[in-house]
């Protein structure tokens, strides 16, 4: 964990970068400057935002825990006796240590090495070494009471098999939170059903965690930078695209359906188009249509501040963002599917889980032209990036040739940031 200072009580004492009012030109400190991260965890991570923190099935059991973090703070996720889900801060109530160093696993209560203080699985302290003293030397002062020193338990919503906190319990509730637009996205795969866990892939990219929300949010880049999708057609500048956005441009989904017939060659004067690119393993494009789907494909969900939720053919995993300093954030997905899944479809959307992660067909590029914008940002603090396809304005719109989605995060992010 990279140290950092304690953030400016506000925003005034951070220069804007900003030249102008609007949110279609990105100065490069928005990027690269450690104050404003500092600002960012303050009022995002650990503001009044809800973060994904992992699915249900991932602690199936009392005393099952999984360890993440939220921003730079690590917690984890636990189920209790009576079923529910909890998440605690991985922050012993008595010398601060981060006392779990376990991805996962299963306690009956959670002990800090340090000292032995143990907690339940609601973070409620059960006991303290010494506390009466040995042989009457020492211990605790008369007036020292368990009750007081739990850990801090953050504020949790389960949806549909799908975890998320917050360390601000004035939040309001999640589906205000996400809003109509996004919430109909979010419950077209979490509608209920069983999830089946498939397996994790994890990467640090050196670039700030917003350039892979901007990623996301920009349908255009995957028909023209990636390889694989356009050689083999699973994604095109001409599909059918819809983009939705909520009310506060924080979140956005972009929907889209895989053009049945080539209408025109798009692909032509594309460089990453590969005319003699074939495939050895035809299994990586046998894409079977599933009736959730409706009329799309492809469905990618970006909830702000951390998570991005893929629906990519038979491909389901949820992407979780973890910054670790302004230039660099781990990125961890969650391979997914139904406990009604067929043997052969869980080896379907196993196959194509091969497009992404770290080293996927598609996303190795991301991760790359993250890190190498990144650079760029770094080179030129008085840069701006330019986000105008499509105008200077936010909203939904019926094709995916536009950075609207892009612009709609950072309208929000200046109004939370005051900068
Ligand atoms: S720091 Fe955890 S028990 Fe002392
Ligand atoms: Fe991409």
């Amino acid at each position: 964990m990279s140290p950092h200072q304690a953030p400016p009580a506000n925003a005034k004492d951070i220069a804007s970068p900003w030249r102008d009012d609007g949110s279609s030109r990105i100065p490069s400190p928005v990027y690269t400057s450690r104050e404003i991260y500092d600002l960012e965890l303050e009022r995002i991570f650990y503001g009044k935002h809800w973060s994904y923190v992992g699915l249900e099935i991932e602690v199936p059991e009392a005393g099952c825990f999984k360890r993440t973090a939220i921003g730079e703070r690590s917690v984890i996720m636990i189920r209790n006796r009576k079923g529910e889900i909890n998440v605690l801060e991985n922050r012993c109530a008595h010398r601060a240590m981060r006392f779990c160093q376990e991805r996962s696993g299963k306690v009956k209560t959670l002990v800090c090495p340090y000292h032995q203080w143990n907690y339940n699985h609601d973070g409620k302290l059960l006991g303290v070494p010494f506390q009466r003293g040995v042989k009457g030397n020492g211990g605790m002062p008369e007036d020292f009471s368990l009750e007081d020193h739990p850990l801090n338990r953050l504020k949790v919503e389960v949806r549909n098999g799908v975890v998320f906190a917050c360390f601000d319990h004035e939040v309001e509730d999640l589906e205000t939170y996400l809003g109509p637009e996004i919430l109909a996205c979010f419950d077209r795969t979490f509608d209920g059903r069983q999830l089946t866990l498939h397996g994790y892939s994890r990467q640090r990219i050196p670039g700030n965690w917003k350039l892979m929300m901007e990623n996301i949010k920009d349908p255009y880049h995957p028909g023209l930078l990636h390889t694989w999708f356009v050689t083999f057609g699973l994604w095109r500048a001409d599909n059918e695209s819809q983009l939705r956005i909520d009310e506060k441009g924080r979140h956005a989904a972009m929907l889209s359906r895989r053009a049945q017939k080539v209408t025109e060659n798009v692909a032509e004067g594309v460089t990453s188009f590969r005319q003699n690119m074939t495939l050895h393993d035809m299994r990586l494009l046998d894409i079977v249509q599933e009736d959730w789907w409706g009329q799309h494909t492809v469905c990618m969900t970006t909830v702000f501040p951390n998570v991005i939720f893929q629906q990519q053919v038979n491909s389901l995993s949820t992407r979780q963002i973890i910054p670790v300093g302004p230039d660099a954030f781990d990125f961890v997905w969650t391979h997914f599917g139904f406990a009604e899944d067929s043997e052969e479809m869980t080896q379907r959307r196993l196959t194509q889980a091969n497009l992404f992660g770290p080293a996927g067909f598609v996303s190795a590029d991301d991760g790359e032209v993250i890190e190498f914008s990144q650079e760029g940002f770094r080179q030129a603090p008085e840069f701006s990036t330019l986000c105008e396809l499509g105008g200077r304005d936010v909203g939904p719109t019926e094709h995916n040739v536009t950075e609207t989605l892009i612009r709609g995060m950072y309208r929000y992010w200046r109004e939370v940031m005051e900068l």
